[in-house]
């Protein structure tokens, strides 16, 4: 799914009334298929961009563009059919505690199902083998049965990634994805996440504060810093300047983030920014 931002800001409900909005207004194309990284220190505005991406939030200002429509033009039911065509994984998936894996994975497809079909399969979950492959991605079939009660934070975060690839979605948002995971899981997760994006030729805006794997991964990345767009650029460009610059006065955020593996013979691996091109 194509995305266009027009001179869109963003501010939430609750915010401070006279307060600066938590996105300031930018323009931003992302083309069907592509992939893109959004990076920049915490408070960014990295959370509020995919919410204005994902039809939550509406602009304050300007307008956002999926497709050939406004989906703020959109009559209510259109707006919520369209939802369903997005995919947006939070930080934090909400599964509720006492259900099982397979139907956590299974609430994906929800907007592909109709009613009585959803409804069947809290009860009895069908699609067994589809959710089995889409937990296998990530590592996680032997938790098919398994209580989302009864797993880690990372497994439940990995939980939510396995929805997307039951989703009937063209755009997946996905916020932070790696928050809970170790470097090695990290880098597993992330693979699968946009090599199957890729394979589906999905549209793929991902969040994250691991900045070493957002260029190891994505092809393009936007940088926000308070609320403004820093910069968006190929990969290629991202150089250590700019990122000292994105996160001047917040380097343990950057520094922070490490490579995923020490190459061979290294003990310790270097900082991100000594990784950039
Ligand atoms: N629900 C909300 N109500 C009011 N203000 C909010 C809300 N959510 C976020 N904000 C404000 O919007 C700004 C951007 O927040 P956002 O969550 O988008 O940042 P972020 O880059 O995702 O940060 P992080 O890396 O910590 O997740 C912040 O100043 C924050 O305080
Ligand atoms: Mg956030």
């Amino acid at each position: 799914m194509r995305i266009e931002l027009l001179a869109a800001a963003a501010r939430h409900p609750a915010a401070r009334p006279g307060g600066a909005p938590a996105l300031q207004p930018l323009d931003l194309q992302v083309a069907e298929g592509e992939h893109l990284a959004v990076i920049g220190p915490s408070g960014a505005g990295k959370t509020t961009l995919l919410q204005l991406l994902a039809c939550t939030l509406p602009p304050s200002q300007g307008q956002l563009r999926l497709g050939d429509t406004d989906p703020w033009q959109l009559p209510r039911r259109q707006l919520q059919a369209l939802r369903g065509r997005l995919f947006l994984a939070p930080q934090v998936p909400p599964l509720p505690p006492r259900q099982r894996v397979v139907t956590a994975v299974l609430a994906g497809r929800l907007p592909a199902m109709g009613l009585w079909e959803s409804l069947a399969s809290l009860f009895r979950p069908t699609l067994l083998e589809p959710a089995w492959q889409a937990l296998r991605q990530f590592d996680l079939e032997d938790k098919l049965f398994e209580r989302v009660d009864r797993l880690s934070g990372g497994e439940r975060q990995r939980i939510g990634l396995a929805r997307a690839l039951l989703a009937p979605a063209r755009l997946w948002l996905v916020d932070e994805p790696l928050s809970a995971l170790d470097p090695t899981r990290s880098k597993q997760a992330i693979g699968a996440l946009v090599g199957q994006a890729r394979q589906r030729g999905v549209t793929l805006v991902t969040t994250l504060h691991q900045v070493d794997v957002a260029l190891a991964h994505f092809p393009r990345i936007v940088g926000l810093r308070d609320g403004a767009l820093a910069f968006d650029l190929p990969t290629a460009e991202v150089s250590p300047e700019r990122l000292a610059r994105l996160y001047a006065q917040r380097e343990d955020e950057l520094h922070g983030a490490l490579p995923l593996a020490a190459p061979e013979g290294r003990e310790t691996p270097p900082p991100a920014v000594m990784h950039c091109r």
